[in-house]
């Protein structure tokens, strides 16, 4: 069983066009170079700017092998009247492969529900692309110790509806409110223990194969020196990171640990 790491760079509502191309110019450069994982493989690395961007840095990264480029999001639509929305097709189109869905600061700042996200997760795989599933509780949920519920309920509403092949093609990225641009990361043994969790949710919803081929990414204040040790975890495998995605340095840093 050989499951797909991963180091994903989620941009969020940053980077000017010309700052952007500099950013993923970097990156590309030194992945050319020939960066590789603590186990000497090529590490396979997602760019997720705003949509300014996307076309661009699709464009950069499409020469540069294991480099990818995602959309921050994708509009429940797919096409019409709906001002200011980026289809999953649009996303394709214009050459990125991945998309990232349900992230929580779409659930909480602007109303994303389960049956939403579900229908951005069906018209992603439709329009080939890669979704990157967002799940993870508020601090609240955790320290009343409702997380595995919480996170169970997220996967039940939003993911597993699919049949066994879609599921095949996604990525669960577990992100803890609590850790999200806080600086407060999860411990490797909290994230563990969430992550064999998640992966024993889909065992038991789908089959043990998928459960182990299944991905799953944590996102939550991961730093150059935090990566290594939450990486290392038997069911981390790598992360969708926010701030430190968006200095060259640091995320290669982070891909490194992997
Ligand atoms: P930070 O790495 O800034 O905590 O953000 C994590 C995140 O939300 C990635 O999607």
């Amino acid at each position: 069983m050989t499951r797909t790491k991963i180091v994903a760079g989620n941009w969020k509502l940053h980077k000017l066009y010309h700052e952007g191309i500099d950013l993923a110019e970097e990156i590309c450069s030194s992945m050319a170079a020939g960066i590789r994982t603590r186990s000497g493989e090529i590490p396979k690395v997602v760019l997720a700017p705003p949509y300014h961007l996307l076309n661009a840095v699709a464009g950069i990264t499409a020469g540069v092998t294991g480099v990818y480029t995602a959309a921050q999001n994708a509009a429940a639509e797919i096409s019409g009247a709906f001002t200011g929305e980026v289809s999953a097709q649009m996303i394709a189109s214009a050459g990125a492969g991945y998309v990232i869905i349900g992230h929580s600061e779409r659930r909480t700042l602007f109303g994303e529900d389960d049956a939403v996200l579900s229908r951005k997760l069906v018209l992603s795989l439709e329009a080939g692309l890669i979704p990157i599933y967002c799940i993870g509780e508020v601090l609240a949920q955790r320290l009343a110790n409702a997380h595995f519920e919480v996170v169970l309920q997220q996967l039940k509403s939003g993911v597993f509806h699919l049949e066994e092949e879609a599921v095949a093609r996604i990525v669960i990225a577990y992100e803890p409110v609590w850790a999200i641009g806080t600086g407060h990361t999860a411990t490797p043994d909290q994230a563990e223990e969430m992550h064999a969790f998640i992966r024993r949710c889909f065992a038991e919803r789908y089959h043990q194969a998928v459960a182990d081929n299944l991905t799953i990414l944590y996102g939550g204040s991961c730093k150059p020196d935090n990566a290594a040790e939450l990486f290392s975890q038997p069911d981390v495998d790598g992360g969708l990171i926010g701030g430190a995605s968006l200095k060259a340095a640091d995320f290669l840093a982070i891909v490194k640990s992997v």
